[in-house]
């Protein structure tokens, strides 16, 4: 009889978005690259949209250890999962979700099935049920928060806010300092914390989510993040205090990259999208002079109010800067504002502008056409944005987004916060401070943190050994 032992299994689970998607499939390709075997579970809304629109189904089938499995979220096909209705998902996955994967996970591991059994579990951090489940079957579960650290950390430290006297915030200044988040004393206000910890109750569903997510990733064998060591030393360093087992092993887009470069693997067509890609933005920025474009996308969950949008609209057209622009299905509320445009900013969009609905950021972004990045500041874009050096203006929406915005501002020297602002005067300013006035400021940062970020990732660097060392533990569980 064979006597070998089965290759290591891991079972991934990301909150079913399309930051924490893409993310974690980069996760996926680096460890059947170390010939880790993957199950990687997506719930049935997203697998079909991620199979109609990409080649993802291609780029996977060149894995032999990689299968996709899929679960039911719950919640009805046309149900928006995004604006206010976003908490739906979280109670629906917990309610519908969990049962199944606690079902999935005992056949997987149950003598005689096909597949082999699982030796360790990566979940989404936000999905605080899973470290019950995976300790039901007896399986081993590391954290993987694919939002960034330093906003995962103002989550973490929101106890240490409430015993401090921070939170619920006092009086209605948001400048008003906040000093008992360690590592960003002296430079964090109220606006800079995630919009949810406006709130005045803290027995508020998100906010008691989030603590309940510090204290489970407590509990768990490790915590994955999308980051590398040299960006937000001072952070992870506090972090690892309470949580001693970090693998900081980002930006995983460039870590891909580089480990694909090297070896003769699949090829790098597929960008993991949700929504249907449209390629023309690709051929108009070929016909556009070198970084004169101003990209505009809000990711894949923000939302703006027709108000709002007119505003970034008219700044944009005023700047005198070409523009292409990501407007999401849905991504503005009430169907009815398209009539009601001012023609003199339909004749300006089409002399110097372009609207897609989607768009392949990446590759946007690396277009030597594009000279600066409006953006809601989601984890992926600012680091898809900083390793192409280019500059951002950033309109946080929620989550971790406004410490990302502050943390480029102030810290990274990336770009401009124009936080809780919306008006024409000032958007047309501060394109032009991006795209002109102050660009090369912008941009030799940008290129300092890009090096540093493809050093970190190259053989040697700090994520390449994190990562490797990611890799010995799982193969240590089997
Ligand atoms: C969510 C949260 O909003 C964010 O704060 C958190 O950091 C991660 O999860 P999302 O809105 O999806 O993120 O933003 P982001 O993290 O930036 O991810 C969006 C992804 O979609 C990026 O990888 C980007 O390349 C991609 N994208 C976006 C496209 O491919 N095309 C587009 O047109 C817009």
């Amino acid at each position: 009889m064979d006597q070998t032992p089965p290759p290591p299994h891991v079972f991934i689970f990301p909150l079913p978005l399309q930051g924490p998607i893409k993310c974690m499939l980069k996760l996926a390709e680096l460890l059947c690259l170390a010939g880790v075997h993957v199950t990687f579970l997506n719930t049935d809304h997203n697998h079909r949209r991620l199979l109609r629109h990409t080649a993802v189904q291609t780029r996977f089938s060149a894995y032999p250890q990689f299968r996709f499995d899929t679960i039911s979220d719950g919640l009805p096909d046309d149900h928006p999962r995004s604006g206010d209705r976003f908490m739906d998902l979280f109670d629906s996955l917990e309610a519908v979700s969990k049962p199944l994967m606690r079902e999935m996970l005992f056949s997987y591991c149950r003598s005689g099935d096909a597949r082999w059994p699982v030796t360790c579990v990566i979940a989404d951090g936000a999905l605080t049920f899973a470290l019950e489940v995976a300790e039901d079957v007896g399986i081993p579960l590391i954290y993987f928060d694919t939002i960034s650290p330093c906003g995962l950390w103002s989550y973490f430290c929101i106890p240490k806010m409430i015993d401090a006297g921070e939170m619920p915030f006092k009086g209605n200044d948001l400048d008003a300092p906040i000093q008992s988040v360690p590592g960003m004393e002296g430079f964090l206000r109220q606006r800079d914390l995630p919009t949810f910890c406006r709130v005045r109750d803290m027995n508020d569903r998100v906010i008691q989510l989030v603590m309940k997510e510090a204290q489970e990733v407590k509990r768990s064998r490790g915590l994955i993040l999308n980051t590398f060591e040299e960006l937000e030393e001072p952070v992870l360093s506090h972090m690892r205090f309470l949580y001693p087992n970090l693998y900081p092993i980002g930006p995983l887009h460039t870590h891909l990259k580089t480990r694909l470069g090297a070896e003769p693997t699949p090829p790098l067509a597929s960008s993991n999208s949700l929504w249907h890609e449209d390629l023309s933005c690709i051929a108009w920025l070929d016909a556009q002079p070198l970084k004169s474009v101003i990209y505009v996308s809000i990711g894949s969950l923000a939302m703006m109010t027709r108000d709002q949008l007119v505003e970034f609209w008219h700044g944009l057209v005023n700047s005198g800067h070409r523009f292409l622009w990501v407007r999401r299905p849905n991504s503005i509320p009430g169907g009815d504002w398209e009539g009601q445009i001012p023609e003199e900013l339909l004749v300006a969009t089409k002399e110097r502008g372009c609207i897609v609905s989607w768009a392949p950021q990446e590759e946007v972004l690396a277009h030597p056409a594009v000279g600066g990045f409006l953006t809601h500041s989601g984890w992926n874009s600012t680091l898809e944005s900083m390793i192409e050096a280019v500059p951002m203006l950033c309109w946080p929406y929620f989550v971790d987004q406004q410490v990302n915005s502050r943390f480029v501002n102030e810290v990274w020297k990336l770009g401009i916060d124009m936080k809780d602002t919306c008006d024409r005067v000032r958007i047309e300013k501060m394109v032009k401070d991006l795209m002109d006035v102050r660009r090369d400021e912008f941009v030799q940062s940008a290129e300092r943190w890009a090096k540093l970020a493809k050093q970190s990732v190259s053989e040697g660097g700090s994520s390449f050994c994190n990562l490797k060392c990611l890799i010995e533990d799982i193969k240590l569980m089997v």
